[in-house]
């Protein structure tokens, strides 16, 4: 049968590899559509804990995971060898950087190592995982078409970046529109089919290139935003204005403006990465991305502004940071998600732990976290630990704080995300980044 007819009839076997962040959620909402679905990891305890519909992902549901589970419509393995039995591979493996910032491909070259071996006629792939323009067509297609397959004929590839945004209340995989750039026009045509039966709209692209491009622009533009607005910040704190006001005033204009937000860093496995790997593949091209990497020099330096000022704001105090007990509300890199990812808050924390500080850390999200050799657990925002601290540094201002009490009993509170906006009393103990 057709592939094209499998997609429509729902009789394709999809098989989603990586059941991570990405991954998961993509396999429950194919298994929603009515596929019958593979999750291919290599941590046996992740597949265990699919199989069990003991849910590890946040943005997942936990009825509907049992629901795909119970019905056998999603089947967790670490047996890559169930591919062959796949019609249809989606990719959504992680794609870090090395030690020294450049692109590490090794998870998607061994999974299409693997994939190689497994691939048959009438067979589509889809790279989902983040990378720099060209992987789809550089790395991809050759191992793929190695076999004697002609892509677009009997072998259908293509590139869909995943542009979900964890912890997101409205948006999620199936309403995000997605982009699919096919390496022909056969491939785009199958991949866009495929995508439209799961997806609420679906843009087809020329090439890979381009929708690799996009997914990597889309996060350079967040990660350039954040970092003029975290410049601003620091003018702002020299000349002892406001930025939140500031940036309400400028949002006030009802057109040409879009509002970012300064914060103690970037975090995630997208905004402190992606840009890298355009960065890193633009010199092929004789380019070199100063907006990317300024804005990567900014943003990597707001950690640093933050444990600096903590020690001003202990000084104006009569205190010093070494020994003094400094309570760190919020570790996960954004608010109310359970994802610690290169999280700034791990920095500032690494930074305030050289210089002597006691830390302590309150995070619904977080049970435990290792900071350098040092290992952490979660405490419960208690009044006591608030009132036995030096200063609460808010890092993360998940909605579950409760942030009256917080000011209310803590004796300064250094708050670095504005968390602590709608409070109404004592705000004389509250420090902003800019003030
Ligand atoms: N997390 C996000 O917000 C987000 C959003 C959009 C795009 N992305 C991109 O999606 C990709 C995946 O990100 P994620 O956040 O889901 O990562 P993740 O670390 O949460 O999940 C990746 C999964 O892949 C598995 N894995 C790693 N190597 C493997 C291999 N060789 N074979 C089989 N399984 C393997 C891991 O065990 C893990 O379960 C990345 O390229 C990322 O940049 C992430």
């Amino acid at each position: 049968m057709d592939i094209r007819e499998k997609i429509q009839n729902r009789s394709a076997k999809i098989g989603v590899v990586g059941l991570g962040y990405v991954g998961l959620p993509l396999a429950v909402l194919q298994a929603k559509t009515g596929y019958h679905v593979f999750g291919v990891d290599e941590v046996a305890a992740k597949v265990e804990m699919v199989n069990q519909a003991n849910n590890y992902i946040l943005d997942v549901d936990d009825a509907e995971l049992r629901e795909v589970v119970d019905q056998k419509l999603l089947v967790a393995t670490t047996d890559f060898s169930v591919l062959q039995q796949c019609d249809i591979v989606l990719i959504c493996v992680p794609t870090p950087l090395t030690r020294n910032k450049e692109p590490d491909i090794s998870a998607i070259v061994k999974v299409v190592g693997q994939l190689a071996h497994y691939s048959h006629p009438n067979m589509l792939v889809v790279l989902e995982s983040t990378t720099y323009p060209g992987t789809t067509e550089e790395v991809i297609l050759p191992a793929l078409t190695a076999k004697g397959f002609t892509a677009g004929k009997d072998l259908f590839v293509a590139f869909s970046p995943e542009r979900v945004d964890p912890g997101n209340a409205d948006f999620k995989t199936h309403n995000t529109f997605k982009l699919v750039g096919g390496v022909t026009e056969g491939c785009q045509e199958v991949s866009k089919l495929f995508y439209e039966q799961s997806i609420v709209k679906v843009f087809p692209l020329s090439s890979p290139r381009v929708a690799e491009m996009a997914k990597v622009f889309e996060n350079v533009f967040r990660s350039v935003n954040i970092a003029l607005v975290n410049e601003l910040t620091l003018l702002c704190e020299r000349m002892d204005i406001n930025v939140y006001e500031v940036i309400d005033a400028a949002a006030t204009k009802n057109f040409g403006f879009m509002a970012f937000y300064p914060g103690p860093g970037v975090g995630g496995h997208c905004i402190p990465l992606d840009p890298y790997y355009l960065a890193w593949k633009s010199k092929e091209y004789d380019v070199h991305t100063r907006f990317i990497e300024l804005a990567g020099e900014i943003n990597e330096n707001m950690p640093y502004f933050v444990a600096t000022k903590l020690q001003r704001v202990l000084n104006q105090m009569g205190k010093c940071l070494k020994g003094s007990k400094i309570v760190i509300l919020g570790v996960t890199y954004k608010a109310d998600i359970e994802d610690p990812r290169e999280s700034p808050a791990t920095k500032v924390m690494e930074l305030l732990q050289k210089e002597g500080a006691v830390l302590q850390y309150v995070d619904p999200y977080t049970p435990s976290l290792t900071v350098g050799d040092q290992q952490y657990t979660s405490h419960p925002v208690t009044q006591e630990l608030l009132e036995q601290s030096a200063c609460a540094l808010i890092l993360t201002a998940h909605s579950a704080f409760d942030y009256q009490m917080i000011v209310d009993h803590a004796p300064v509170v250094f708050d670095t995300r504005n968390g602590t906006r709608e409070v109404k009393q004592r705000r004389e103990k509250i420090v902003l980044l800019s003030t």
